[in-house]
């Protein structure tokens, strides 16, 4: 879908349908078009068949005599209880019902919608995130042409300052299609997206948009002693990747995203149960974060470097696989006891943030679907975050506020750094005595291990990365979380 943005009023544009937001007991703005369509929708407001509760759609049929085949109302709530999040969501509610009644085309005046502090630009962006990420459907693999969605056109806003809306929408599209470019990795069967299909999916688009990329295997990363994700690989026949991108080498400032990429998680073999199995071609989605963020912060010519790593990997329990009760030696020379072998995203990101941080970024944000328990903290609303570094937190804090790509702060305790420690070796993938409660502090422990000195955050995202329940610009399954956040804090982290 195109989104034609074009100069005029925005009652005189043909269009299929015509959308309109208003809030409760607001008075209907458009004068002239109620008056040529017969004082219609005022009479519908008055005698309450709409009333601008949030969500609620009225339409009319103009029956030519207006510009606009049909006039769909859409209630966006109480006033002050309206905010950009609520914008995006009403965007993505309506571009669908387009989309069900098979338009050709729309146009929609929800950019004009009054939101205390907010300018056109980030309403226009709003829109557009709602529209594009609403419309998201995976239909790769279904053969009928029945089963593909209706295809819109073009959404059309008019406005009096198309500079200022372009702008808006520009980065509304990047920011949508990186996501949606996610969403595609993450529903992708685990049987065709393995860690070679992920690398050169990384090489494709970094050719695609100048980024400078490296590709480690098996090779390289037994030269360089990276035992940690060779141990969790050695279970499968698939190769395992360390992707490294730079989208700006010669850029003073340089952050590191690091993202973990298990393509799919059997468990190995302390294997999971058939009906956690099932989804486990999502454990690689903060690898396909990273990914969408770094073509993100490329197209956007962000004035960063943005250091993308990858650690590409599948977790089987094949003849090969380690064992509960191993001790192997990371990348930075600390002996892990591995006590579990479903624990394995802590181990490949042990050696990926500690090679990350030998490239002295000044940051490291690590992304990873790394516990269930996650969920159980803080549901599907809220990525973990954890980390010791107070600006990191705030400002990954005040992304996810500005993004709704939420993040909640758990606490780095001693307590867990001791739950962690090992008895055999250094530590152990699997905290012991009643730390081992905490899942996901525990997980997050265990990789402050792997960095030294680096100020450091970790994002975890078992909840928010892969979700079962639709919503307005949210479709099941893959969500596509990490972009919005991620390129708000590059864009703001100083
Ligand atoms: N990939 C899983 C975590 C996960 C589970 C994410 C469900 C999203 C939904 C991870 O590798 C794992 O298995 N974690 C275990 C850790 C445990 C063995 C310490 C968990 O969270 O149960
Ligand atoms: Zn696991
Ligand atoms: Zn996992």
């Amino acid at each position: 879908m195109k989104i034609l943005v074009k100069s005029g009023k925005p009652d005189a544009i043909k269009t299929e349908l015509l959308i309109i937001g208003l809030f409760e007991k607001e008075k209907f703005a458009y004068k002239v078009l109620d008056n040529k369509l017969k004082g219609r929708i005022s009479k519908a407001m008055k005698e309450k068949k709409f009333e601008g509760e949030f969500k609620q759609l009225y339409s009319v049929s103009s029956l030519g005599l207006v510009l606009a085949e049909k006039i769909l109302l859409v209630g966006l709530g109480k006033k002050k209880e309206f905010d950009i999040e609520k914008l995006r969501q009403v965007a993505g509610f309506t571009a669908k019902i387009a989309r069900d009644g098979k338009a050709d085309n729309f146009q929609t005046t929800l950019i004009e919608t009054d939101i205390k502090g907010r300018d056109l630009s980030e309403k226009a962006q709003a829109v557009t995130e709602g529209m594009l990420l609403g419309l998201y459907k995976f239909t790769k693999y279904k053969t009928d042409k029945k089963d593909q969605p209706h295809k819109i056109k073009e959404a059309i806003i008019v406005t009096k300052e198309v500079v200022k809306v372009n702008k808006g929408v520009k980065k509304g599209i990047v920011l949508s299609e990186a996501t949606n470019y996610v969403r595609d990795l993450v529903n992708t069967p685990a049987g065709d997206a393995t860690p070679t299909y992920m690398a050169n999916e990384a090489k494709k688009v970094a050719k695609k948009y100048g980024i400078k990329i490296k590709v480690l295997g098996k090779k390289e990363m037994e030269k360089k002693g990276m035992n940690a994700i060779l141990g969790v690989s050695r279970g499968s026949s698939q190769e395992p990747k360390l992707v490294v991108m730079e989208t700006n080498p010669t850029a003073k400032k340089k952050i590191a995203l690091v993202g973990k990429g298990i393509t799919f998680d059997s468990g190995g073999l302390d294997i999971k149960p058939s009906n956690y199995m099932l989804d486990m071609k999502s454990d690689m989605a903060g690898s396909a974060a990273v990914l969408g963020t770094v073509i993100a912060a490329a197209k956007l010519k962000l004035p960063i470097n943005v250091l993308g790593v990858m650690v590409l990997s599948e977790n089987m329990p094949g003849q090969s696989a380690q064992k509960p009760g191993d001790i192997i030696t990371a990348y930075n020379k600390k002996t892990i006891e591995i006590v579990n072998t479903d624990a394995e995203g802590r181990l490949v990101l042990a050696d990926a943030v500690a090679y990350a941080e030998e490239q002295n970024p000044t940051a490291i944000i690590d992304i990873a679907t790394l516990t269930g328990s996650v969920v159980v903290a803080l549901g599907y609303s809220a990525a973990g975050l954890i980390s010791s570094d107070d600006k990191l937190k705030k400002a990954l804090k005040e992304s996810g506020e500005k993004t709704h790509e939420r993040v909640w702060e758990l606490p780095l305790w001693d307590e867990f750094r001791e739950a962690v420690k090992g008895e055999l070796a250094d530590v152990r993938n699997l905290g012991k005595g009643k730390g081992y409660e905490a899942g996901t502090i525990v997980g997050a422990t265990f990789i402050e291990n792997f960095v030294k000195k680096t100020p450091w955050a970790h994002l975890d995202i078992g909840g928010t990365g892969w979700f079962v329940e639709p919503s307005d610009y949210i479709p099941k399954d893959g969500t596509g979380f990490g972009v919005r956040l991620l390129i708000n804090f590059l864009e703001n982290w100083k």
